[in-house]
């Protein structure tokens, strides 16, 4: 038999870390023919992940613009996509996520008739304005899915209460772990002499990222007060935050954190000195939804900077506190953090509720399974 045409397409940071191990796996069975399209909704934040695991795209969109709003990113990815897939004819595009470029992706194989697989299928926090708009591009992209590979059985239990079927979901575990897993190190030594030279055994150092759609402005605005507040009471704590290109987040956190001692506002990281620097730190401080789902195995407690969070699991486990965007919250929760060394042990625990760091593995096997090769 002619080998199967699996189609893996992305377009942001996030998605590419958590796309790189599916595709080296795809890339290892003989029966598969990989294709990686890629819409570049990110660029340079993108290309650091594509260069971290040597891959090259067969094809890319180039979609990204300064400022894009959601409509424009949908249609360029959505125009741009189905093209690569008229030409291509695969077996199978796989989607990850809930980004505009992962809803895109899946309406545009749906409108050629092609399959979609959705890695990371069935997290919701169940607003649809939050996180927005990524939960309805989950929602909507498990409408237009074949085969769901959910992290975790929560993922999957809710999925069937959406009416998807049983034999379409595969429980395989998050392949954030997968990714995680091959670049952490004990030894590890950062390129950014600056990042060598933060005493991470005698100083409390936060890290800080913050980019989602719904924290920009007012709440974007609370959190960066709140840590300018907590830095300049505690002389033993430092602040490490790669800022985030986009340029609304920028400008908040350059006015805002830009000349406070012991803040570090630096450029995004690459995965790898990332992934290690959460290791290295105290205390998480974060909007994100990946390292809510790194740090715990890290042994690093993290506050989630938002109202509610579609990745329960390590919350029921305690590593992950949600504390939202009020000024008032982060500060009092970090402070008792920084001071309560009790709560603090009680928070840091090394818990993995995502995987094993073989999901990618089970996903590719049920992709030979489903075409039954
Ligand atoms: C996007 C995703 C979000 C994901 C996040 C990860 C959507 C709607 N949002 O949000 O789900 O959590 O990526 O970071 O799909 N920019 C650059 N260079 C880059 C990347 C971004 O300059 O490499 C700037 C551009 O000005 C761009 C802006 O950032 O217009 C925002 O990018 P966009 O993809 O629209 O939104 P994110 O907040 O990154
Ligand atoms: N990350 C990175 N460099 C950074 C900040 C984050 O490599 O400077 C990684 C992080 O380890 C995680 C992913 O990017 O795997 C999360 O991306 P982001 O927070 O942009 O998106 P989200 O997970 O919220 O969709």
């Amino acid at each position: 038999m002619n080998k199967l045409k699996i189609m893996s397409v992305f377009g942001t940071r996030p998605e590419a870390i958590k796309m790189a191990p599916v595709i080296k796996a795809l890339e290892e069975d003989e029966k598969i023919q990989s294709i990686v399209c890629v819409t570049a909704q990110h660029r340079e934040m993108l290309d650091q992940v594509l260069s971290l695991f040597e891959i090259t795209p067969d094809y890319d969109l180039n979609i990204m613009k300064a400022g894009q709003s959601l409509g424009e990113i949908t249609t360029r990815a959505l125009i741009g996509l189905e093209e690569v897939i008229k030409k291509v004819k695969p077996h199978m595009i796989l989607v990850h996520g809930d980004t505009s470029t992962t809803f895109a992706g899946a309406l545009a194989a749906f409108y050629q008739q092609v399959n979609v697989g959705h890695v990371e299928a069935g997290l919701r926090s169940h607003n649809m304005y939050s996180p927005y708009p990524e939960e309805m591009n989950r929602s909507l992209t498990a409408r237009l899915s074949n085969i769901h590979f959910s992290p975790t059985k929560g993922n999957e239990e809710n999925l069937l209460k959406e009416g998807i079927e049983k034999e379409k979901i595969v429980i395989t575990g998050n392949t954030v772990i997968d990714a995680l897993l091959q670049v952490v190190r004990k030894d590890y030594k950062f390129e950014d002499e600056r990042l060598n030279q933060i005493d991470y055994e005698n100083k409390k150092v936060i890290l800080l990222t913050s980019h989602r759609r719904e924290n920009l402005g007012k709440p974007m605005e609370n959190i960066f007060t709140a840590v300018k507040e907590i830095v300049l009471e505690n002389e033993d704590v430092e602040v490490v935050f790669p800022v985030h290109l986009n340029p609304k987040v920028r400008d908040l956190a350059y006015g805002i954190l830009g000349n406070v001692e012991r803040v570090h506002l630096i450029e995004p990281l690459e995965y790898e000195p990332f992934a290690n620097l959460i290791g290295k730190s105290y205390l998480i401080l974060t909007d994100s939804g990946g390292i809510q789902e790194e740090a715990p195995s890290l042994g690093k407690p993290v506050l989630v900077l938002r109202t509610e969070t579609e990745r329960p699991e390590a919350v029921k486990a305690g590593t992950v506190k949600m504390v939202g965007v009020e000024k008032e919250a982060i500060y009092s929760v970090a402070s008792t953090l920084i001071h309560d060394k009790k709560c603090y042990d009680k928070m840091a625990n090394a818990i993995n509720p995502y995987g094993d760091g073989q999901a990618s593995y089970r996903i590719v096997e049920n992709i030979k399974n489903y075409y039954k090769i």
